[in-house]
């Protein structure tokens, strides 16, 4: 196979993405991070340095890590984060997966300052697909703060306001926006200038363009248009589909998204259009200060003010949800085994001890724990310690750990029932899931169970559960190691709001922590 390497540096700089000057964390000193494009196949080397003065680590979102889930870049679960002034390599091969994915510190909130990057996998498979467009386009779209997660922590944890997240000041779309500095005042405290600019995409007429689309954000759905042209969706989460036009995609935090934009209107400028979706924030959240987040599609390459046709549709969809999984169709099909095993959890926010915000999964709020879950569950094999081989609830790890253990490739549901009023957009670590049912409200109807839709359900790795709502999930539990299963909000996992599946312990029994991810535990 073909070997790829990368390097990323870790560091803090000031920048102003949108004309608001903060410390921003970056990789390789740009933000948003440089792409890393690779084939199927390759192994890939990724050494990263970290020069924060805190640890780090970098997660490869949506990528299986088949055998090596020790590269997973999870912390408290996969590794200790790389400690400051040090490098570690990460090392792991892509054998079977491709499309669209992105990497991201996995360490507390950092990524929502900054260390966020675009991952790329291509493979033959695609050529096919190739005829459908003339042009590949990443597009990254994220909320923005004008201060550091690290800053914002404290009022959140403390508030004591059951789901007062701290609310984006702003978004980007590549990294960039105009953000208006009369929103604030004089003596705001912040150095504002008014000399950021929109993103710009230069079209050709009649071409057919596959944006692919990443929520790098933090908090915020965006409801993404462009004036008067539709969308044909061709991929969700890196698993191809059956294309389907829209006028509107909704994309969650840490979701991807490929359409089709066919450039086939009057040569003129439009809006692409990526409206923060405030109808997801909670009541009790202060008000974003410009929802409405906007880069310039020009055929023409000036910058004149774009016309759009006084019908196209661009006001919000009071909801908070995905595209429904019933019109995305997997383009490969492939049917869903049985179960054979279900469980049942319940997501929940509580005010706690001291008043602290804390997010539960069942009765478990995560706290990452100090020697990763991978390395005590192999430890834990090789002494033959029986409470490492459970099957089901593990209480192997200790009370900040929610772990259903699946000691053997096992078919498994999940049925995560949320009792909050936010929605949560969950990513499972290690596989895909298919999504069975969901529900905005109520709950599921268990004499429906045996006549689920097990054809060809979508398949993906993020997925929202609305507010008070519910979703059935299936997977095949076949990768070995420890997977996080979480809410991608940022303030949602730093509350807690994570739990794990450990996987094929008979294949983990043998394992043995390569040096250099053991090494990081000392550091
Ligand atoms: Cu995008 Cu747990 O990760």
């Amino acid at each position: 196979p073909t070997t790829r390497v990368f390097n990323l540096t870790v560091s803090e700089i000031q920048a102003a993405p949108d004309g608001v000057l903060r410390p921003v964390l970056v990789f390789n000193g740009q933000f948003p991070g440089p792409v890393i494009e690779v084939n199927r196949g390759d192994r890939v080397l990724v050494n990263v340095t970290n020069e924060l003065a805190n640890v780090t680590t970098v997660h490869w979102h949506g990528l299986y890590q088949n055998g090596t889930n020790w590269m997973d870049g999870t912390a408290g679960i996969t590794q200790c984060g790389i400690p400051p002034g040090t490098s570690f390599l990460y090392n792991f091969t892509v054998d079977r997966e491709y499309g669209t994915y992105w990497y991201h510190s996995h360490e507390s909130t950092q990524y929502t300052d900054g260390l966020v990057g675009p991952f790329i996998v291509h493979a033959p498979e695609e050529a096919s697909l190739r005829k459908d467009y003339d042009f590949d386009q990443i597009i990254l779209l994220q909320d923005w703060y004008h201060d550091l997660s690290t800053a914002l922590l404290p009022g959140y944890l403390a508030s004591g306001n059951e789901n007062a997240e701290p609310v984006p000041d702003n978004g980007l779309i590549q990294g960039t926006n105009f953000f208006n500095c009369s929103s604030y005042g004089a003596d705001s405290g912040y150095n504002c200038q008014n000399n950021s600019t929109q993103a710009t995409f230069v079209v050709a007429q009649n071409k057919r363009y596959r944006l692919r689309m990443i929520n790098t954000g933090a908090f915020g759905e965006f409801q993404v248009s462009v004036d008067n042209h539709t969308l044909s969706v061709i991929e969700a989460d890196a698993t191809l589909v059956q294309p389907v036009t829209v006028n509107r995609v909704p994309i969650a935090v840490a979701q991807r998204y490929s359409v089709i934009l066919h450039t086939n209107q009057t040569a003129t400028n439009y809006w692409f259009r990526a409206q923060m979706n405030t109808y997801c924030f909670t009541s009790n959240n202060a008000p974003v200060l410009d929802p409405d987040v906007r880069a310039l599609l020009t055929y023409t390459n000036t910058t004149d003010e774009p016309t759009h046709s006084a019908d196209w549709a661009t006001a919000l969809e009071l909801q908070c949800q995905d595209l429904s999984s019933s019109d995305l169709v997997p383009l490969v099909p492939e049917a869903a085994p049985s179960p054979d095993q279900t469980f049942v959890v319940d997501v929940s926010f509580q005010i706690g001890a001291y008043a602290l915000d804390k997010a539960y999964i069942n009765s478990t709020t995560w706290v990452p724990s100090k020697i990763p879950t991978v390395n005590q569950a192999i430890s834990g094999l090789h002494a033959d310690n029986s409470t490492f081989n459970a099957n089901g609830l593990s209480s192997a790890f200790g009370p900040s750990q929610f772990v259903i253990s699946v000691p053997e490739i096992q078919v498994i549901d999940v049925l995560v029932n949320s009792l909050d009023e936010g929605a949560h957009p969950f990513h499972l670590h290690g596989h895909k899931f298919w999504i069975m049912a969901s529900g905005s409200s109520g709950v599921f109807d268990w004499s429906t169970y045996q006549d689920l839709n097990t054809t060809n359900p979508m398949k993906r790795d993020t997925m929202t559960i609305d507010a008070y709502g519910w979703a059935l999930i299936r997977f095949v539990a076949d990768n070995p190691g420890l997977w996080a299963f979480h809410c991608h909000i940022s303030w949602h996992m730093e509350a807690g709001l994570l739990m794990q599946f450990q996987t094929r312990n008979d294949l983990m029994k043998d394992w043995t922590l390569p040096s250099d991810v053991a090494a990081l535990c000392n550091g």
